[in-house]
């Protein structure tokens, strides 16, 4: 492995070189996942941003494909969506196929102007044409970004943002080019930063009656957010008349401090839809260890909502490789610390585990001499920790040096853990997905051990797999 290559992660998306921010136009298409991304190839940082391109057939094994967007000197690539349209609304297609249809932002380098823009690909993707009437929705705005398209009765709905304002503005068309203005939302939640990359999804619920779904805004927030910098949230509701309105608080969606910009993909067989984020924080994410990329995306989670407490919270389940099992426990007493015979950069952990009488268990991940980064299920209250103090190189920012904290919701007797390590990161699901935590750490190569814990008591691990 080249010194190049380091820090690349196996299972997630990263770019060949360059500088990687939010995934854009997810969308499913003729078996191919694609995943466009804003893109800076050329440098480390953010930039003259083009809307880079992979595609996979799973969501876990990935090719880059060449630009799709390219930056030019007047435009700017921001984020933004693609979706099918099979019945040529727009009147784009050709030979009786509908286009791929890409919504933008312009973002105008000279004077900060921010414009939806459309442009469209007859070859699954390849290349793409900008539209000759763009922006086709300008509102002379430099805070208005992030369109989102998504099917809605015989049309289209855009969600996009007044970043400053915190809104989300919804928009009809009957033909994605045309766009009329519908109802707004917000501010709500969290209005510290600046609001970003909105969604609007469908949600089954998962308690067992058929086909019971809810609507759900997602909105990131580019500072405030728990652990500190950037994150998001959502907000379950009802989409009526009058738009969109909220029926619950705005809640946290991920505890860690690298989740941002997530968005839908587009034409996923449902019901849950599949969501897929950016793993990093505005707060650092250029001062990151980058050799020749920077930035990766996380796992695409499928979403669900479960019932607690009179509320809808939101479940996420990652989407993985299927792996083999290197390791396995079943119905075991644990006291003290359990060195596991794994040595691995990228792995998954499978956990069911009785905390028992145990204060506290868990498990260290990525332990090298003096380097571990460590998850604790603590009982009393129950809460899960993501702890990256120790983790390797933590030098990048005074924030990052941290443990990142989540009230665990009373289940009965045993956790459900599902934990993916991949290179430079750490994904946690606690709760069966209630609960979850992702945090970028950078250990070095060497450090390879595994090891669960409980502290204070006995705890009993009903099983725990470790899949490679
Ligand atoms: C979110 C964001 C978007 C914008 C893009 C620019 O991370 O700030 O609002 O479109 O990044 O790269």
């Amino acid at each position: 492995m080249s010194d190049e290559e380091l820090l690349r992660p196996r299972d997630h998306f990263a770019p060949a070189r360059g500088w990687l921010n939010d995934p854009n136009g997810l969308v499913l298409h003729d078996g191919e996942h694609h995943l466009f991304f804003q893109h800076n190839p050329d440098s480390l940082v953010h930039g003259p941003i083009s809307w880079g391109h992979a595609v996979s057939p799973d969501l876990v094994r990935w090719t880059e494909l060449p630009t799709a967007l390219a930056a030019t000197a007047t435009e700017h690539v921001w984020s933004g969506s693609v979706v099918h349209d099979v019945a040529n609304t727009s009147g784009l297609g050709a030979d009786g196929a509908g286009p791929l249809v890409a919504l933008y932002t312009r973002f105008e380098p000279g004077t900060g102007r921010q414009s939806q823009c459309l442009a469209h690909s007859l070859d699954r993707g390849r290349t793409w044409e900008r539209y000759s009437g763009n922006p086709v929705l300008d509102i002379g705005s430099s805070a208005f970004r992030d369109p989102k398209v998504l099917r809605h009765d015989d049309g289209w709905l855009m969600v996009v943002v007044l970043a400053e304002a915190r809104t989300v503005e919804l928009y009809r068309s009957p033909d994605l080019i045309a766009w009329e203005h519908w109802s707004s939302f917000g501010p709500e939640g969290s209005v510290e930063g600046l609001w970003e990359c909105p969604d609007l999804v469908r949600v089954p619920v998962e308690d067992g009656q058929d086909g019971r779904t809810a609507w759900v805004l997602l909105v990131s927030v580019s500072d405030g957010a728990p652990a500190g910098g950037s994150g998001m949230q959502y907000v379950v509701g009802e989409l009526g008349e009058g738009g969109f309105a909220s029926t619950q608080p705005a809640r946290w969606v991920d505890h860690g401090a690298d989740f941002y910009a997530a968005i839908s993909y587009s034409d996923v067989p449902g019901p849950e839809p599949v969501v897929q984020a950016w793993m990093s924080n505005w707060q650092y994410a250029d001062r990151v260890p980058a050799t020749v990329f920077r930035g990766s995306m996380t796992l695409a989670r499928r979403l669900a909502l479960r019932p607690r407490d009179g509320e809808l919270r939101l479940v996420q389940h990652p989407v993985v490789r299927a792996g083999e099992a290197a390791y396995a426990l079943t119905e075991h007493a644990l006291a003290g610390t359990l060195e596991l015979p794994v040595a691995a950069r990228s792995y998954r952990v499978v956990a069911e585990v009785d905390p028992g009488t145990a204060r506290a268990f868990g498990l260290h991940l990525r332990v090298g001499r003096d380097e571990r980064t460590t998850l604790r299920v603590e009982q009393d209250p129950r809460t899960v920790t993501l702890d990256r103090r120790r983790s390797g190189t933590v030098e990048v920012h005074p924030a990052f040096a941290a443990a990142h904290t989540a009230p665990l919701p009373d289940y009965g007797r045993a956790v459900r853990l599902e934990v993916v390590v991949d290179v430079a990161s750490v994904e946690v699901f606690a709760g069966g997905g209630e609960v979850v935590l992702t945090d970028q750490v950078f250990p070095s190569p060497s450090s390879t051990g595994l090891a669960v814990f409980a502290e204070d008591g006995e705890a009993h691990v009903r099983r725990l797999t470790v899949l490679v």
